[in-house]
């Protein structure tokens, strides 16, 4: 079926009722917060190219209508109903900005360093596993997007492409994200070849020792009347199965018996990789002030504040309210990134005042993805930067490390 014929055919489905009931094309959490749910895109003003989209919530609306129903509920799904995921957008609403008067904000300045590395913008593209779900080119336009942005991308251990073939995409390195396996040989294999590639930092994800209970992704998986085993392999429920032999990151590993995580971890895993690699050591997933201590105890370089945008566990925290104790914990000795429910440059703004050094998104960049490819991942950038710019400027904070918990009132 043609791109075309598909968009059609999605069109008609997504004005089913029977969707419309599954939530399918809304974000959980824009149902949530009646503030968000205000932003939701008519149809009629639906963005035809990347350029016409005015937010993110426009190119969300332009996604659902060409992602077909078991990719929808896979992006979309949090864990059990969703609550941790609905967390983490509403907890933005709960903050507000503090405006100053009379500051020179002629020049703005939105450059972040990061382990010596510099980046346009503290926005930055958290890794996503499968991103050929959403577009063809997949991780290959997010590394074009993010080159043309100077953003920095971090690469999921499930990505659709080989690293090499991103970083050659890219014309610079990313980061990567890795899933631990359960095989300590087949972890060093991994870290060896994406050092090779020039991969400076490594972003070991902690968050889902053992499976997660996806409803929505479940629910939305039921509408979709397309044969899912004509591209990936399924169960006998005809659920999608982990096929580790058939992605890029485990080329040429016997991947007999091997597991993407293993329940059996524990901090010492952390010293392990330090000890057989170069890279920097980033745990992606913390979210207590206990695990931050024990995270630089044990050597890790820096700390991502995440729930894995509500995937992981249920009734969970906002990331922005976990916030604070990991900034306060880390005390200034390592970086803290945080992701999680950010769909606008205030929602940036107010992760960085609260100490973030730097803020993922994850769902918005793959909304911008499956609706136009690289130049709707470049817009979302765009956009979250230019509304990033104008809060810098409300608030009278020049520069990135102007930024200060005083412009937050909560
Ligand atoms: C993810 N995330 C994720 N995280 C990770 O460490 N490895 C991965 O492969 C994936 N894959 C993945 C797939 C999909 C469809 C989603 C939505 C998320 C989590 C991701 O890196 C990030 O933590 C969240 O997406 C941030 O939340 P928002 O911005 O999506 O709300």
């Amino acid at each position: 079926m043609s791109r075309h014929d598909r968009r059609a055919m999605l069109r008609l489905l997504g004005a089913s009722p029977v969707l419309a009931a599954a939530g399918f094309g809304r974000s959980p959490g824009a149902r949530a917060d009646p503030s968000a749910q205000a932003t939701s895109t008519p149809t009629a003003a639906l963005p035809g190219t990347a350029a016409d989209a005015l937010d993110v919530f426009d190119l969300e609306a332009a996604a659902q209508r060409v992602v077909p129903p078991a990719h929808w509920g896979y992006l979309q799904s949090g864990v059990d109903g969703d609550r941790t995921l609905q967390a983490n957008e509403a907890a933005y609403a709960r903050y507000q900005l503090r405006p100053r008067r009379l500051v020179d904000v002629s020049h703005i300045e939105l450059s972040t360093r990061l382990f010596g590395m510099s980046f346009a913008s503290p926005v930055l593209c958290c890794p996503i596993g499968s991103l050929r779900a959403f577009h063809p080119d997949g991780d290959i336009a997010v590394a074009r997007a993010t080159k043309s942005q100077d953003a920095l991308q971090i690469l999921s251990t499930q990505a659709s492409f080989s690293i090499e073939e991103v970083i050659a995409a890219r014309g610079m390195p990313v980061w990567y994200q890795l899933y631990t396996t359960n095989r300590f040989d087949v972890t060093k294999r991994i870290l060896k070849r994406v050092e090779s590639a020039g991969c400076p930092v490594v972003a070991v994800t902690v968050d889902t020792p053992a499976g997660r209970n996806t409803v929505t992704a479940a629910r939305l998986r039921r509408e979709d009347t397309r044969t899912c085993s004509a591209c990936h392999t399924v169960d006998e429920h005809g659920n999608p199965r982990l096929n580790l032999a058939a992605e890029p990151m485990f080329a040429g590993i016997d991947t007999r018996g091997l597991g993407l995580t293993s329940p059996a971890l524990t901090w010492d895993f952390i010293k392990r990789v330090k000890d057989v690699t170069g890279m920097k050591v980033l745990l992606k997933g913390i979210e207590t002030g206990e695990d931050t201590e024990l995270a630089v105890e044990h050597g890790a370089d820096g700390i991502i504040v995440s729930n894995h945008g509500g995937r992981a566990l249920e009734s969970g925290r906002a990331t922005l309210d976990a916030l604070p104790e990991v900034v306060r914990a880390a005390a200034g000795r390592v970086p803290v990134l945080v992701d999680g429910g950010v769909r606008r440059g205030t929602d940036v703004y107010k992760a960085l005042a609260l100490g973030a050094s730097a803020v993922g998104i994850g769902r918005p960049y793959a909304w911008g993805l499956a609706a136009f490819g690289q130049a709707g991942v470049e817009r979302v950038l765009e956009m979250l930067n230019r509304e990033l710019r104008l809060a810098m400027a409300g608030c009278g904070a020049r520069t990135i490390r102007e930024i200060s918990p005083n412009s937050l009132t909560h």
